[in-house]
């Protein structure tokens, strides 16, 4: 049986699938039906439902983006892959692909990483001159010791005052365009920061505020803490609070915006190799919708592989590049399903699309959905000491100023 390859993907599945246990904070909580959610508010902008789609480096790009659009049939904020403020400014050949949107995409979102006050400007500056999105969202969540060791990422919130000099810039020069933020926790459970940065990003006008709750000490080992989400909304009021962190299906953002009483989610890992989760989610907060649709079987899956693939190709404007850019999607996409090392391995190493729907023939596609894919995916791995600056602890208040490297090498939050 070959893949069916028509594009674009519509979501054929059949109501209504059981809320599924995880291992997420809260599981075995009662599963949620109608959720009390009122629409998310980025400035001008509404989110309805309150979902956002994490920022990802080298997944969230365009192609990705509008997959997940095509099944929340459109509904939600989708933010794209982090994009340095230098690279911006100089108009990085590869930076300036990065910021592609799709026509039909609304608002653009965009997430910019910066250590620079000034860099930081203006990248904004220049987003908002040439209209290049609708929204901004600004990085504090790097864990990776190369960004950390020169006070970059998840150590930059510690020095309250860089922090408030880059969301001031940021603020001031996006005139009537959102910023938000992002950011952990804190650097460790000793230096935690979420409160205090919550706090500065109200009274510099940030917008809203998304706390993957997690320190950078822990990477993503462990459960995302939910109280700190809760305890950052109860700190600030004034503004919109996302949180994020451990949502793996749709009843887990519900449960935790019931948690933590905050305004919207924000998912990362769990739509990894599953963007129909947005569909998902759409279900569960739509009072008196259609119902969650049910898990796909292994045809539907390979469907959605194909039309991911074949939309990277359209990007890049080159179909194996495409493909190539594709097989890190593998190993998520297939995940639980009986495929077999040779399958997975020729599907992980295929540079055509025609070797893609190859492979697909070959395999059991009317295989159900394992129900063991359900939970944790992607990046698990826990943290090792946090790798800071001398000397960085000493001073919360210093006014520091940091290195362009601490703004190379970052791969997210
Ligand atoms: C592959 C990958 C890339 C990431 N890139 C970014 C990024 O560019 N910007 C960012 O703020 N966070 C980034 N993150 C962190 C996620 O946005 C999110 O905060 C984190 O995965 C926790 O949410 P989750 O439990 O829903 O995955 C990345 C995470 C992963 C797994």
């Amino acid at each position: 049986m070959t893949a069916d390859t028509t594009a674009p993907v519509t979501d054929t599945r059949t109501p209504a699938v059981p809320a599924t246990g995880t291992d997420s904070p809260a599981a075995g909580a009662p599963a949620a039906t109608a959720p009390a959610a009122g629409a998310l508010r980025i400035g001008p902008h509404t989110v309805w439902p309150p979902v956002v789609l994490a920022p990802m480096a080298g997944i969230t790009n365009a192609p990705f983006r509008t997959l997940c659009r095509e099944f929340s049939g459109g509904k939600g904020l989708f933010v794209s892959e982090m994009i340095t403020t230098r690279a911006l400014v100089e108009r990085n050949e590869k930076t300036m692909h990065l910021i592609h949107f799709d026509a039909t995409e609304t608002p653009r979102s965009i997430q910019l990483y910066g250590v620079d006050p000034v860099t930081v400007g203006k990248a904004v500056r220049m987003i908002v001159d040439e209209d290049l999105a609708d929204h901004i969202d600004l990085n504090f969540g790097c864990p990776v010791p190369k960004v950390t060791r020169k006070g970059g990422g998840s150590a930059l919130p510690f020095k309250r005052n860089l922090l408030r000099s880059i969301l001031r810039e940021a603020v001031g020069n996006a005139g009537d365009l959102p910023v938000t933020i992002k950011m952990r926790k804190g650097i460790d459970d000793d230096h935690l920061t979420y409160l205090d940065a919550g706090r500065i990003a109200v009274e510099e006008g940030v917008t809203a505020v998304a706390l993957h709750g997690r320190t950078a000490a822990q990477h993503y080992g462990g459960t995302a803490d939910w109280d700190a989400i809760a305890r950052l909304r109860d700190h600030v009021t004034e503004i919109p609070v996302l949180g994020n962190g451990d949502i793996w299906c749709a009843d887990d953002a519900v449960r935790m915006m019931r948690a933590t009483g905050c305004d919207g989610v924000v998912v990362g890992r769990g739509c990894l190799g599953r963007p129909w989760l947005f569909g998902d989610l759409v279900a569960a907060f739509e009072e008196g919708g259609p119902g969650a649709p049910a898990a796909p079987d292994f045809g539907q899956v390979t469907r959605v592989m194909r039309r991911h693939a074949e939309l990277l190709g359209e990007w890049i404007g080159d179909e194996a590049r495409g493909v190539i850019d594709f097989r890190k999607h593998v190993p998520w996409y297939t995940k639980g399903f009986s495929v077999g090392s040779d399958a997975r391995r020729a599907l992980a190493t295929a540079s055509s699309l025609a070797e893609l729907d190859e492979q697909f023939a070959a395999l059991d596609l009317t295989q159900p959905w394992p129900a063991h894919a359900d939970g944790p995916r992607g990046r698990t791995a826990p943290g090792k000491r946090v790798v800071l600056p001398d000397g960085w602890l000493n001073d919360p208040y210093e006014c520091a100023a940091l290195t362009e490297d601490a703004e190379s090498d970052t791969s997210g939050g």
